[in-house]
């Protein structure tokens, strides 16, 4: 598959990178991008060896520094809704791919490129990076997602001061705020990716699909339901090889050698 925007590098057996590649303009995301994101997205989602997905920016200063500006000071109304809608659905896409999806923040993560990182499952941080959502600057407001998934990941009001205000934050405070997971020296930052990656492809296929679906899922729900959803999912388990081979390999004091089915 050819890509002038996007770099896809398969690391080892089940772990794919995915990298925004235009480093000169800071990997923004023009209409280009989003478009081939599309295909890439729909490609990953149809490949079943597939265990886990790292998304990154290309270069040393950048995740991605944001929606591109140049492209959309030149939109009339109508052009930039069907931008940001199409943002919204890829971001979709991503979030709800059938595999763990980590996005290594190596730099700036600013408007469109904060709204990348929080469609991923979870944020690894580079000592470098800094997030933001500084649309205010430009006399609009986040249209990827940011005013809704900023507030889910750390609250009503630190969302709203981050929008409102534009501030940028760096790697520890975003940690403190609960927008990241880990921060690692930059130099750190795909290992940390890797090893994640690893304990992940070791586990059950099925389970892990599943133990997402329900987070992604069941988070929209009233309680009732979602756990109602949990007990569903958790007794369609209970129907896998993987569930038979998991429990019989602790039973048996040895490694589980699942086989995704
Ligand atoms: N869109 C298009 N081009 C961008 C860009 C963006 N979001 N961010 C950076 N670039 C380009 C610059 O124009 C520059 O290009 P040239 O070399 O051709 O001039 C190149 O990338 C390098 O950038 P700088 O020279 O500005 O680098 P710097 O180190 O001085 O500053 C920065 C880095 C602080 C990240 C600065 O580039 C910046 O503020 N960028 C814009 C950040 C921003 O406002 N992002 C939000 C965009 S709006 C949005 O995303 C809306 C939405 O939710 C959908």
């Amino acid at each position: 598959m050819g890509f002038s925007t996007l770099e896809l590098d398969p690391l080892e057996p089940g772990i794919l990178r995915l990298t925004i590649n235009r480093p000169k303009a800071l990997n923004a995301l023009s209409p280009e991008v989003i478009a081939e994101l599309e295909e890439a997205v729909a490609a990953i989602a149809a490949d079943a060896a597939l265990r886990v997905l790292l998304v990154t920016g290309a270069g040393e200063k950048a995740f991605v520094a944001g929606a591109d500006i140049a492209a959309m000071s030149q939109m009339t109304p109508l052009e930039g809704r069907e931008f940001s809608n199409r943002a919204l659905a890829v971001f979709r896409s991503l979030e709800l791919l059938p595999i763990p999806v980590i996005a290594l923040v190596n730099g700036y993560a600013l408007g469109g490129g904060c709204e990348l990182a929080m469609a991923c499952d979870w944020i690894i941080a580079s000592d470098k990076a800094q997030f933001g959502q500084p649309e205010v600057n430009l006399g609009i407001c986040p249209g990827f997602g940011g005013t809704q998934r900023l507030t889910r990941l750390v609250g009503r009001a630190r969302a709203l001061e981050l929008v409102c205000t534009g501030r940028q934050v760096k790697a520890e405070e975003a940690y403190a705020l609960g927008l990241v997971n880990h921060v690692v020296p930059a130099a750190d930052l795909l290992a940390k990716g890797l090893e994640q990656a690893r304990l992940i492809a070791a586990k059950g296929p099925v389970a892990v699909k599943y133990a997402k679906h329900l987070v992604q899922r069941g988070q929209d729900l009233d309680l009732d339901n979602a756990c109602q959803l949990e007990a569903d999912v958790f007794g369609l388990l209970c129907a896998t090889e993987d569930k038979a081979e998991g429990m019989r390999a602790f039973l048996e004091k040895r490694p589980a050698k699942f086989s995704g089915r």
